[in-house]
């Protein structure tokens, strides 16, 4: 065998990083690159050096692509994904996997008829950060795991981003854009989902605009820009989860793990790597010690990799006859999460979750993306 032919959909912002890394992974090659836009895929494939370009029907109908990286924006996701199996393609897709549960459960459905594979962003779970922090859970550092608590507040992309209006209508607001990196951390940490409860709130019913050509004007604000979550998982952990773009103070990327044993900081989960580190209870203090806790540092491969570690893994876990590690299942999974805390916050009762999931493997550990293993 040799690399795999890849075509990418869509190639806006996040397209760099994908095709930067793409290239970098000897076992995957990059094809084609077709956006809506053909003067924006054609200076993406001279940029990176891709050998053609065209439209999405153009990457669906390349004979050699046999994945497809779908990096358009979350309200067409389902229907190119589902476009991508209908051409016999796998397909690796940005988050979310869906904005419906309806649209994501056919898109898995067509997929299992076919005997393709759908793999679901966020791949920062495959990072060496993420993965060493989860094997150190398994190991034992903390215990038994009990709750966990995440926190993502920011002021809002609206102090950055030059046309935000997208990132507060439905389909997006903090739980849709940010949601899918930290519910898919916890579910590979502690298993399924069982039940959410949750509340939200919008701190104003329009926003203005900050920067770029369009700097004064505003714009509505249609999903709430707080909302917190409390979740039970199936195992009978739980967890506490806050999502805000409409904090001043910024703090964000936090995950703790709390168990019978200590309590575990796990990178970012929007990165692919940071600080693991844990402390342990006390124990007894005795009059004149101090409540100061040791943070024992966990060391772990610091390989440079990114976005784009997801649809390697799924090419090499197609060759090796293994499930690969960000599933569509998982991403469907986590897509019912955050639709279901969308339900309780608009209701005010506590909603049951239907799907579930089957555990989430870990990368073997000889993973090396640079390698070339097929
Ligand atoms: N921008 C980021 O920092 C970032 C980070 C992580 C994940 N993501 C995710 O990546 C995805 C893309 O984000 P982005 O910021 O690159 O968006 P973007 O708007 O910059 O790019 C999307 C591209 O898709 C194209 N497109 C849209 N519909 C299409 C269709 N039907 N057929 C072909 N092309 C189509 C658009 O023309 C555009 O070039 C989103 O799902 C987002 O959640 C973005």
């Amino acid at each position: 065998m040799s690399a795999v032919g890849v075509g990418i959909i869509g190639v806006g912002v996040i397209s760099d990083t994908y095709l930067a890394n793409l290239s970098s992974f000897p076992d995957v090659e990059v094809l084609i690159v077709g956006d809506l836009l053909l003067d924006r895929a054609q200076a993406q494939a001279e940029k990176y050096g891709v050998p053609a370009f065209g439209s999405a029907e153009d990457v669906l109908a390349h004979p050699d692509v046999q994945l497809v990286v779908n990096l358009t924006i979350p309200a067409v996701h389902v229907e190119v994904s589902r476009a991508a199996i209908a051409a016999g393609k796998h397909v690796w897709t940005e988050k979310p996997l869906g904005l419906d549960r309806e649209g994501a459960a056919e898109l898995l459905r067509e997929a299992a008829e076919a005997g393709l594979r759908v793999g679901s962003a966020p791949d920062t779970l495959l990072g060496p950060g993420f993965q060493a922090a989860r094997r150190a859970i398994e190991d034992g550092r903390i215990g038994r795991p009990l709750f966990a608590l995440t926190t993502f507040q920011t002021q809002g992309p609206d102090l950055w981003h030059p046309s935000p209006a997208f990132l507060f209508a439905n389909g997006a607001g903090p739980l849709l854009d940010m949601g899918p990196y930290y519910f898919s951390a916890l579910v590979s940490l502690l298993g399924p989902v069982d039940r959410v409860a949750a509340v939200g709130t919008k701190a104003r019913e329009e926003r203005q605009i900050h920067t770029g050509p369009n700097a004064g004007t505003t714009f509505p604000v249609e999903v709430p820009s707080t909302i917190q979550i409390v979740t039970a998982f199936e195992s009978g952990q739980q967890a506490q989860s806050l999502l805000s773009f409409d904090s001043a103070l910024e703090r964000h990327g936090i995950v703790e793990i709390h168990g019978t044993e200590g309590t575990i900081v796990i990178p970012d989960p929007n990165q692919f790597t940071g600080r693991i580190a844990y402390v342990k209870p006390l124990g007894v203090i005795r009059d004149g010690m101090s409540f100061e806790q040791e943070w024992i540092e966990i060391e772990h491969a610091d390989v440079q990799v990114g976005r784009g570690l997801g649809a390697l893994d799924m090419v090499r876990a197609i060759a090796e006859g293994r499930p690969h590690v960000a599933s569509g299942e998982l991403g469907f999974h986590v897509l019912d999460i955050l639709l279901s805390a969308q339900e309780s916050a608009a209701t005010g009762v506590t909603v049951v979750v239907e799907s579930t999931v089957a555990p989430v493997p870990l990368l073997p550990e000889s993973f090396d993306p640079f390698a070339a293993t097929l």
